[in-house]
């Protein structure tokens, strides 16, 4: 399979694998620095996101954007992508086989990237990315490694702004997140 950047994103661009693609004002296929240390996988796009064709520029991106803030990072440093490229409708959660449709264009942009240390944003995040149905209040803060890339699970932050009170949890997080990089720069 071509996994040059400019094939993946003619790929996405022209995908009608899955029902997702009838409502779409156009794709959003993930943005950032080409060989980030950092990735973040959210669920799919938003009505925002939808209409800029960017991740994450809706309030929830706008706290997402001040939380890499705080670990000493911005949005140019990190890659920031989703499980689905094209928005459900209403945002309602994607489906398992549109999540499967659009999986492959994930794995792509993790061959292209490389990232080191990846943040799942959510649960819908983890259950198709680790294939891991525990709610997310469960795998929060802990780390799981695959093959030397190394997961985060976090809370979304749309869910954040449902629940200022998960902040706390959510940042104890992304601290953890800043002293992995540290550590798998060598620079402790
Ligand atoms: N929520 C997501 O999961 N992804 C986005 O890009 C925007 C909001």
């Amino acid at each position: 399979m071509n996994t040059s950047w400019a094939q993946l994103l003619n790929d996405i661009g022209a995908c009608t694998s899955c029902r997702l693609c009838e409502k779409r004002t156009q794709p959003v296929p993930g943005e950032g620095r080409p060989d980030a240390a950092l990735m973040f996988i959210g669920e799919g796009p938003g009505r925002d996101e939808d209409l800029q064709g960017r991740p994450f520029v809706g309030a929830s991106g706008q706290l997402l954007d001040r939380m890499i803030h705080a670990i000493g990072m911005d949005r140019t440093d990190v890659y920031i992508a989703n499980v689905v490229k094209c928005r459900p409708p209403l945002n309602r959660n994607p489906e398992p086989d549109e999540a499967a449709a659009c999986l492959p264009f994930l794995r792509r942009q993790f061959v292209l990237v490389r990232p080191k240390v990846i943040v799942l944003l959510g649960k819908v995040a983890c259950r198709y990315v680790l294939n891991d149905e525990r709610p997310i209040s469960l795998l929060r803060g802990s780390w799981v490694q695959k093959k030397n890339v190394w997961f985060m699970p976090t809370y979304h932050p749309s869910a954040l702004l449902r629940d200022p009170s998960k902040k706390r949890e959510a940042w104890e997080d992304f601290k953890a997140v800043r002293q992995k990089l540290k550590e798998l720069s060598g620079d402790e």
